[in-house]
Parts: structure tokens; sequence; C-alpha cells
């Protein structure tokens, strides 16, 4: 349990209960709430494949909840480029709009930040955001991730279609220096 205490004016304490926070995993029995959370929280679908895909990808997919229930969810895969890098790229990050500025998505991008640690291995964290998701924006600079790129008619049925590509640079691969060299 979270709690936070404040002293009011009158000198009387108020204990807040912020509640309890926790990430879980993405099994077959579960998976419906994922495909449920991810059609609210975004404007676009994914399909049958996205779903395959996520139950195969153990820690780079995790449901999180709050006080046991499903608030949010993270979704990613590891991609290696034709010059030898390992990037990990985050399908989907979300959280249900009751539910934000809670630090769920904080405690997700941590797990994924976390796993990349771990691996040793991963040169970069990469992910597409519609050019007007100004809280989203917010909520990766905060993790020093940096717009590299923008992609016009990047999305097919919504508006803007256009989107930026973030990064966050986690080491400098040395496959693409000896390439480069060479
Ligand atoms: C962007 C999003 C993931 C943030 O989720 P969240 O759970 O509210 O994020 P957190 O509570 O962990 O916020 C951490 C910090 O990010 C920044 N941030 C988050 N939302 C913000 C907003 N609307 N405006 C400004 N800064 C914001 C703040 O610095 C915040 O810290 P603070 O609350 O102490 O000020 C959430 O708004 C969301 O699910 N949006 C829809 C899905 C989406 O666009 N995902 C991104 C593309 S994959």
């Amino acid at each position: 349990m979270d709690h936070t205490t404040i002293l009011t004016h009158g000198g009387v304490f108020i204990c807040l209960y912020r509640g309890r926070k926790d990430l879980g995993d993405i099994t077959s029995h579960n998976i419906k709430q994922l495909k449920k959370l991810n059609s609210v929280v975004f404007p676009v679908s994914y399909n049958d494949k996205f779903y395959k895909d996520v139950l195969e990808v153990g820690e780079l997919a995790k449901l999180a909840y709050y006080n046991d229930i499903v608030v949010g969810a993270v979704c990613c895969r590891i991609d290696t480029t034709d010059q030898g890098a390992r990037r990990l790229y985050i399908m989907t990050l979300g959280c249900l709009a009751p539910y934000r500025r809670l630090g769920i998505s904080t405690m997700m991008l941590k797990h994924v930040l976390d796993f990349c640690e771990k691996d040793g291995r991963i040169d970069n964290i990469y992910l597409h955001v519609q050019i007007n998701n100004d809280s989203a924006i917010d909520f990766y600079k905060k993790f020093e991730f940096e717009i590299i790129e923008t992609k016009e008619h990047y999305y097919k049925r919504i508006e803007p279609a256009d989107a930026h590509v973030l990064q966050k640079t986690l080491r400098t691969n040395q496959a693409s220096i000896v390439q480069a060299s060479s």
C-alpha cells in the first residue's frame, strides 16, 4: 500500500490512499482485456497477428494494474537493422484516461528500461506518436526521448496522419561503427 500524508492548516493530518500499482503477464486467459484496453486507449486498431505476437514476447508485453484492475498495457518487440543494431520498438503503451497522472505509464516504461539494461545489447528504444499527441510527447521527453524524425502520412485512417519518431539512445552500436569506418 502507498500513502501520502499531508498536514492541513488546522493541524489535522489527512492520509491520502494512492493505490497499489502492479505489472502482470499477458496470457491467453487475459488477452481479451488487452484488446479491450487498446480499443479504448488508441485510435488505431491492432490485428490478430499483433495479439498473437504479444503472447510470444514474454517480458516485453505487460498489463498494468491499479488496485487489481487492469488500467494500462505496454507491448514491445525487438527489431534488428541491416547494420546490426538492436532496437526495442514500443508498439503500444497506454493507460485508461481516469487513471492517468498516477505513474502507471512510468511504471510500464521503467519496466521496459530495466529490461533493456538487463539485456545489455539494445542500442535504442523508439516509437511512433501522432504529431498532436502532446501528453505522450511530454511523457517520453521526461524520460529523455527525442524527436528524431517526422513521417508524413504515417497513419492511414486517422488525422493528423503524420507521426513523430521518438527515440532514446541507450548505447552506441559497435556494429554500425565498424561498418561505417571500414
Ligand atoms: C501518454 C500517457 C501514456 C501517459 O500516461 P500516464 O500514466 O498518465 O503517465 P504518468 O502518470 O506515468 O506520467 C509521468 C509524467 O509524464 C508527463 N506527462 C504525462 N501526461 C502528461 C500530460 N497530459 N501533460 C503533460 N505532461 C504529462 C508528466 O511529466 C508526468 O509526471 P507528473 O504527473 O509527475 O507531472 C497517457 O496519456 C496515455 O495513455 N495516452 C494515450 C496512449 C498514448 O498516446 N500512448 C503513447 C504512444 S505509444
